[in-house]
This record gives structure tokens, sequence and C-alpha cells, in this order.
């Protein structure tokens, strides 16, 4: 089947089909799920404001859903797409179609699989270009590059997951970083299909990266070439001049580059930015493209490297560039930031251990030391239609204990329990979340966090313990950026801000795949507002039906007896 793109009157049609299809990369070949036999998959290219459906065939042999992540889809929480918690999977031989409501997003988003960890090979960017009639708040570039980071594993992704989960075991490493689906240059078997981009001399380009990388921050730069950072994550900010980005799983950018240099090739470079401490055990693969001048000149025999990629632990290098993010707000892109909290939450993000009742343990993810469980009918479904027994609303506001979360000294064999906790929010309630990255079980790390059905602006980050007194006075009320994702910063805390005006049902979770199956991750269920215009619309006439969950062994513990450690207080 082809990929059919029909536009009218802001309406466009696109057929998904799901299915394995052989890829080689890194000297080996292996077959693998993807989205119209395309790795990445297709582009979706709308304008502000548009609608899209998205009929997605699964021709697969497992469950899958899709979301389109940073879409906000007004009161439409039906098509989000997060399996268990929206809707239950597409099963093999079936379809359904997402009806995609754009808002007020511009720029670069994306879409992936959100079950297990099939968004390594099902994912794809999607670009909203501005409404009729209006324009960039820059100068229109000459030309567009979409750049899609991903992992590349050279076994089954989705047999690795499921065996390192029901034995307890690591999950798998990445064999290599992709640039649009090659690895480049620099990894073996791979430098006949390295990515290239063909440029022309003096003119501008907007570049839409996207991090669907599973497990990693990464950097990114250009050799010789400036970058401008105009956009993230379906909104524009103050222009950022800068030589390197640095970006997360989940987000995604919207660069400016000239081509101002002399004429050649260039390197583009990607690289993990790694954040654990005293782990040298990471992904260290340079993923390359090659930006390539055209014209008659003969190029030195290999492209330059981009100098000014930081090094794999470079600290500074990210938290620099996470820290100059700021929203336009003017008249023009005005923000509304909420001043007067009436929700307010400050939430752990741990790394723990699991003891089930029969001694088997596992490792854990948790915030505010529940560790998700997956109910086995979707969160959305037993909301709407009143089911009790799925799930309970008592996701705490704060962790169950107050320690030195940042310490050095942390105790190191913290128990968390599973539960399929959620959070109920009324409609409008201004909201805000302080998230606190601890040391726990001696693995401070980022953690990127990401909200469905929102963007939220970030208001504050800093290191250490949130102290409720003095750091309040820091926070950026005036040009916080609005993004969908930011990382909690590693050993420091983060704050973002919102107003909960779309109702629905809305996941939030750490977008590094292995925190998420680990159960780092919890449920918004924002309320109806008083008329029809303020509450979730009526269901799709088709919803993938759900049957017992054939998920990990985890599932099939009882999460109740699960005894939660007592923590110090120091
Ligand atoms: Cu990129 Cu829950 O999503
Ligand atoms: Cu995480």
């Amino acid at each position: 089947m082809v990929l059919s793109c029909i536009a009218q009157d802001n309406v466009h049609y696109y057929d998904f089909v799901l299915r394995e299809s052989n890829f080689t990369r890194l000297c080996s070949t292996k077959s693998m799920l993807t989205v119209n036999d395309s790795f990445p998959g297709p582009v979706i290219r709308v304008n502000k404001g548009d609608r899209v459906y998205v009929n997605v065939h699964n021709q697969g042999y497992y469950g899958v859903t899709i979301h389109w992540h940073g879409v906000k889809q007004p009161r439409n929480p039906w098509s989000d797409g997060p399996e268990y918690i929206t809707q239950c999977p597409i099963e093999p031989g079936s379809n359904f179609t997402y009806e995609v409501i754009f808002s007020r997003e511009e720029g670069t988003l994306w879409w992936h699989a959100h079950s297990d960890w099939t968004r390594a090979t099902v994912h794809g960017a999607i670009v909203v270009y501005p409404a009729a009639g209006t324009t960039y708040p820059f100068p229109e570039p000459d030309g567009e590059e979409v750049l899609v980071l991903a992992s590349w594993f050279e076994g089954d992704v989705y047999q690795l997951v499921q065996e390192a989960l029901q034995t307890a075991s690591e999950t798998p490493q990445s064999d290599a970083y992709t640039i649009n689906g090659q690895p480049g240059d620099f990894c073996s078997c791979s430098n006949g299909s390295t990515y290239r981009r063909l440029v022309d001399h003096g003119k501008t380009y907007i570049l839409r990266v996207v991090n669907a990388v599973m497990n990693a921050e990464l950097f990114f730069a250009i050799a010789q070439h400036n970058l401008t950072v105009v956009g993230m994550d379906g909104a524009y900010i103050k222009p950022i001049a800068t030589s390197y980005i640095m970006i997360s799983p989940g987000q995604s950018m919207d660069i400016l580059v000239t081509a101002n240099q002399s004429l050649g090739h260039y390197y583009m470079a990607a690289r993990q930015y790694d954040n654990v401490d005293q782990n040298d055990n990471y992904d260290k693969i340079n993923a390359t493209a090659i930006l390539q001048y055209r014209g008659n000149y003969t190029p030195p025999s290999s492209p330059s490297f981009p100098t000014n990629l930081p090094s794999y632990e470079d600290f500074s290098a990210a938290t620099n560039f996470t820290q100059s993010l700021r929203s336009l707000a003017n008249e023009e892109y005005p923000i509304d930031v909420p001043i007067n909290i009436t929700t307010r939450m400050y939430v752990t993000a741990v790394m723990n251990a699991i003891v089930y009742p029969n001694n088997l343990s596992n490792l854990a993810s948790s915030l505010n030391n529940v560790s998700w469980a997956n109910p086995t009918t979707d969160i959305l479904l037993a909301y709407y239609r009143n089911m009790s027994g799925f799930y309970t609303t008592d996701f705490p506001d704060w962790p169950p204990a107050f320690f030195n979360f940042t310490g050095e000294d942390v105790e190191s064999n913290v128990i968390t329990s599973k539960g399929t906790k959620v959070k109920v929010v009324n409609y409008n309630e201004a909201v805000e979340i302080v998230f606190q990255g601890t040391t726990v079980y001696n693995a401070p790390e980022d953690h990127p966090m990401h909200l469905h059905g929102y963007s939220f602006y970030v208001v504050g980050m800093g290191y250490g313990n949130f102290d409720n007194e003095t750091d309040p006075k820091g926070f950026n009320l005036v040009d916080p950026p609005e993004l969908n994702t930011i990382s909690i910063p590693k050993k420091g805390w983060l704050a973002v801000r919102f107003i909960a005006n779309n109702p629905g049902v809305w996941f939030w979770h750490c977008h590094l795949d292995k925190h998420l199956s680990w159960g780092m991750e919890t449920v918004f269920i924002v309320k109806n507002g008083d008329t029809p215009e303020t509450s979730i619309r009526d269901p799709p006439t088709y919803l993938p039906p759900c049957r017992d969950s054939f998920d990990s062994g985890l599932q099939e513990f009882d999460d109740s007896a699960g005894k939660m450690h007592k923590l110090d207080k120091n």
C-alpha cells in the first residue's frame, strides 16, 4: 500500500501499514516492524489547526498503538494512543483510525508507537507549518530538512525487552544511533549508505530535529556551521545562537542553518550525553550524516567533523544549553503562565528495586514511590464508563518520606511497590509540579519528563533539593519555554506549570523507555468543565477491544503485598 495524503479543507488522510520488513545495518539483517516499510516512518505535514485522520492497519505479530507526541488533542484523549492508558492495543489483523486534532502547535513534533519498546522502529516526524495567511517569526527558510535521531538494536527489540523484564535483568542497550535511519561513516558496513543532504551555498535551511532515541539524551552539531534554534516542541522560542544542541528523547527542535562555508562536505553528528555516574558502559557511537554543498569542486577526502560537539559526559554543555531556553513571549506569540497555583505537587523520580511476595526482586522506577502497573482495560474507558477496579485515585501529591534526596549517603536499597494510582484534577486548575531527582540506589540521572495533552511552562530548575521558600523566588514567570518534554536535571529539580484546561486522561512519564518499563509514570484525569465545549468528546464508534493483558510476568504479581520501605529523614 502506498502512503496517501490528500489535503482537503485542512483535513488530511494517511494510511499507516504496520508490518515487518527487512533492514540491514551494521553488517547484519533483521526483520522489524515499521510503518509503510520505512525507517524512520513517513512525515506528516500539516498547517497549524489542521486535522488528520490516520488509519493504522496492523499487519504485524503483536498489538500496537500510536501516539502523536506533542499534539494536544483538545478534548480528544480517545486518539492519544498510549496503550492501557487511552486505548487497548490494535491487535494484528485489525485497524483503528486516529483523529489527530492540531490546535496551537506550530513547528516540529513527532509520532511514535506507544506499546512496550515498539517505538524503536515505529516513529516519524510531524511538521506543522504556519496557518494559511500567517508566517514564521523569522525570515522564511529556503529549504527544509527533517532529521530523526534514533537507536539501532541488532537484535529484535520486542523480544529482548520481554526477556529482560521477565528475567529481571538490564534492558537492552542500543548498538548505534542513527540519523534518518543510518548510523553513518563511523560504523561498520555503513559508509555506503550515510544520509546526505545537498545544500546550495548562501541558502538558509530549517532543520527539524527529533530525538526518537530510546534511552539517551544526545548532543548534535554540524561541522563549521552555527545553529540558530528557533523552535522547540511545537512552539517558537527566542533564537539561540549556538554551535551544538542537547536534545532529550521526546523533544523536537527547529533550527536554522545557513550554508555559508566554503564548498565542501561537513558532518552532522550526534552522540550520547551520558549523565549516569560511574557508568562507562553506554553506546559511544558517533552517528553521522553529511551536509554536502552543490557545485563543481573537489571535496576533501573526508568531511570535517564538528569540533564543537561536546564530549559524552559534558554536564555543563548540556545544562548551559537547556538553561538558555526562553519562549518568544511577545505580542504576537503571547504566553499565559499560571500565577495563582491551585494544585501543587512535589514528585520524586526514583530508581528502585521491587520485591514480590515470592521474594523475587526486580529493578523498578517510580514517581513518589509508586511504580506504575498497567491495568487490563485502559484508564480512559474505565473512567468514561465508570467501571471500578481498574485504577485508584490516590496518586500522592508528595513523596512518602522526606530525606536528603540528592545526598551522597542516601540509603541505597529503597523498595517501591506497584500501583495503578492516578491523580484527578478539576477542570481549569492551575497546576504546578516540582519534580525532584534523587540519588537513591546510587543512580542519579536525567529524567526527561513528558506530559500528554498539554505543553507546560518550565518555570525553574536547579541542583540539589528543591527549597520551597527560596527557589520559587527565582522562577521565570516572564518568558519560560513552553515544552512537552524536559529533563529533571541529574541530582536536581524541575518546576513546571500549566492550566488543566484539556479534559481527558493524560499520561505523564519519563521518556527513557527503560524507566517507563520499570514504572516511572502515572496519569492525570482532568475532569470535565460545566459545558459540552469543556468536556471530553464522545468516543469514536469503534475502539480496539481490551482483553487480558499478556504483558510481562511483572503483571502477574499482585502489588498490594509490596511493602513501602521506610526512609530515613536526614
Ligand atoms: Cu513520546 Cu508518552 O510519549
Ligand atoms: Cu527516567
